[in-house]
């Protein structure tokens, strides 16, 4: 199995809604637009191509050449700019393969070289353990929970807090 990460090109927009109209999102917030149109995508394209290089990296998952997923890191503002938040999906069928956890080892490689940052923050729903098994196989350290911070669809659930630093302590 060959997992390369690709940048998006404003060309992806059929791939990139069918994978974000097919991804479980329990887990995810509500940033993901649903149903998750081609405009949707298009939006997405647009703004990533734009920062791409200088406020964040932005990549398609591929499986053997077919796009199966998403995964970026995006700088953030103000006194937070030395931080980046890292989020990914994949599309259900392909969960349990070691994916995510390799795509998420390319991209933090990426980001370190090329964004200037000195860490990277992962927020996950407290019951999401395949989200949290990949970040742990990737050097992120939980760094504290905050309770009963996300509100999903009727349910709160405890947010994890987890860092990776670029020149570890
Ligand atoms: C979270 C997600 C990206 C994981 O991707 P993946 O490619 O399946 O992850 P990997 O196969 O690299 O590793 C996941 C690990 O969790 C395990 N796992 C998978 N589903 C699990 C579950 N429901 N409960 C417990 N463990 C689980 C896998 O067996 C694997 O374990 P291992 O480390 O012992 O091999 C994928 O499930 C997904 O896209 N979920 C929906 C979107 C999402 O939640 N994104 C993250 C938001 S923070």
């Amino acid at each position: 199995m060959k997992i390369e990460l690709k940048k998006w090109s404003l060309d992806d927009k059929k791939s990139l809604s069918e994978v974000c109209s097919r991804v479980d999102r329990t887990y995810l917030s509500n940033r993901l637009p649903s149903p998750y149109t081609e405009d949707s995508a298009a939006w997405w394209l647009n703004m990533a191509c734009e920062q791409e290089g200088h406020s964040g990296i932005f990549r398609s998952i591929n499986v053997d050449g077919k796009i199966v997923g998403n995964i970026s890191v995006e700088q953030k503002s103000d006194v937070y700019q030395k931080d980046a938040e890292i989020g990914y999906l994949l599309t259900t069928e392909n969960w349990s393969r070691g994916i995510m956890t390799e795509a998420v080892r390319q991209i933090c490689d990426i980001a370190f070289a090329k964004l200037d940052i000195i860490r990277i923050t992962a927020l996950v729903y407290e019951p999401n353990t395949a989200s949290r098994k990949v970040l742990l196989k990737n050097q992120f350290v939980l760094e504290g929970i905050m309770k009963r911070a996300v509100w999903k669809d009727g349910h709160i659930y405890d947010l994890c807090v987890y860092g990776r630093l670029k020149d570890p302590l």
